[in-house]
């Protein structure tokens, strides 16, 4: 049923295993802010997966009647809802994926980080009830200002005894699927033959193409380089613009959401070819987060592809030298909102 989310290419090892044979739906996936704009479309697209035996749906409001609508559809997970602290640990106890997508949207005029004073605490209590309850799960953080919300929940992680670096995830699948999607309109390509590395973090000039390494190879002039640089930059703001006032991206969120979530549950099932970008803890430069392609397997991020970043343009690697004051400072800001807090 998902084969239409465009994962990223299997090896022929795979491919000739089928990859959409039926197989055992064996996960519990929680998803908190699950009756919010990307909760509810990403829900229905995960209440699809044939890898999820149960969907737990979290909110602080209006989350029962989201489930009981979801819970009619004749797939294999049941599905349960929890509102309100009371109901947290029943949620979380025995959880394999926990997704994120609560808090507050931009507005037209705002950036992610104007939102941070908000999610910032919502982050924070919310990875603080997955620490105490299911700590071993993969958690994916979709809340803005991502560049912010993946260290401060590092920080709680840390705080608690039980961060594993592996399994902390910044979603930053968007970027990527918008990258695919304008390079293939713009270069007249299929689109389920195109994947472009996306580099950085999840906001404004952090977000960082490299279009350079797009598979298949392509040849842009450098005015494409430009112009598709800063339109997958500002896509978001495009959505926000568009919606004018309505809140930002949630139907290509969802979907961006939901692909990670399945690489990430056929990773845990053990599929040995399974990469994504994410922003996570890494060492491929002097940052402590950064967003790459990793390689995922059942303990999380198993390998790191180093090679993206061999080779860059002179545009590509300005760019690099260029997002890394902005992208510092974000995550500095993210250590110590929690560390103040602790
Ligand atoms: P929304 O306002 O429609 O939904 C947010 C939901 O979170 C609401 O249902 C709300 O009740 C719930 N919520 C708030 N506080 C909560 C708490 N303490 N516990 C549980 N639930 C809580 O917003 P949205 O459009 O779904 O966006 C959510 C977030 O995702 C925003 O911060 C947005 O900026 C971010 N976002 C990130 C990306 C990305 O690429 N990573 C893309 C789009 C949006
Ligand atoms: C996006 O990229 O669409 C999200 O980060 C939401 C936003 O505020 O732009």
């Amino acid at each position: 049923a998902l084969q239409a989310l465009c994962l990223p290419k299997l090896e022929p090892k795979q491919m000739s295993a089928n990859p959409f044979q039926p197989r055992a739906s064996t996960f519990k996936v929680a998803v908190l802010g699950a009756a919010g704009g990307i909760g509810q479309p990403l829900a229905l697209l995960i209440k699809m997966s044939p890898l999820v035996s149960s969907l737990h749906l979290y909110d602080i409001a209006n989350v029962k009647g989201v489930a009981t609508d979801l819970s009619h559809c004749n797939t294999p997970s049941q599905v349960l809802d929890f509102t309100g602290p009371s109901e947290f640990s029943n949620c979380l106890k025995s959880v394999d994926l926990v997704v994120i997508p609560a808090g507050v949207p931009r507005k037209p005029g705002m950036t992610r980080d104007d939102l941070f004073n908000i999610n910032a605490n919502i982050v924070k209590t919310l990875v603080e009830a997955v620490a105490d309850h299911c700590p071993d799960a993969f958690i994916h953080i979709i809340s803005n200002p991502v560049n912010s919300t993946v260290p401060i929940a590092a920080e709680v992680l840390k705080q608690k005894g039980v961060y594993n670096p592996k399994k902390l995830f910044g979603v930053t699948t968007l970027d990527v699927v918008r990258a695919n999607t304008f390079v293939a309109q713009k270069k007249n390509l299929k689109l389920i033959d195109v994947d472009v590395p996306v580099i950085g973090g999840h906001a404004g000039i952090t977000i960082l193409p490299l279009l350079s390494k797009t598979r298949p190879s392509v040849v842009f002039t450098d005015e494409e380089v430009q112009e598709l640089t800063v339109r997958i930059q500002n896509a978001g703001t495009e959505v926000v613009d568009a919606k004018a006032g309505a809140g930002s991206a949630t139907l290509s969120m969802a979907y961006a959401a939901a692909r990670f979530v399945e690489s990430s549950l056929r990773a845990l099932d053990g599929d040995d070819d399974v990469y994504e970008c994410s922003f996570v803890q890494s060492e491929l430069t002097d940052l402590p987060f950064f967003s790459s392609r990793v390689k995922l397997g059942k303990k999380g991020v198993e390998a790191f592809i180093s090679s993206d970043l061999e080779g860059l343009t002179e545009f590509e690697a300005k760019a690099l030298d260029a997002l890394k004051p902005e992208l510092k400072a974000s995550i500095d800001k993210g250590v110590s909102f929690a560390q103040k807090q602790a």
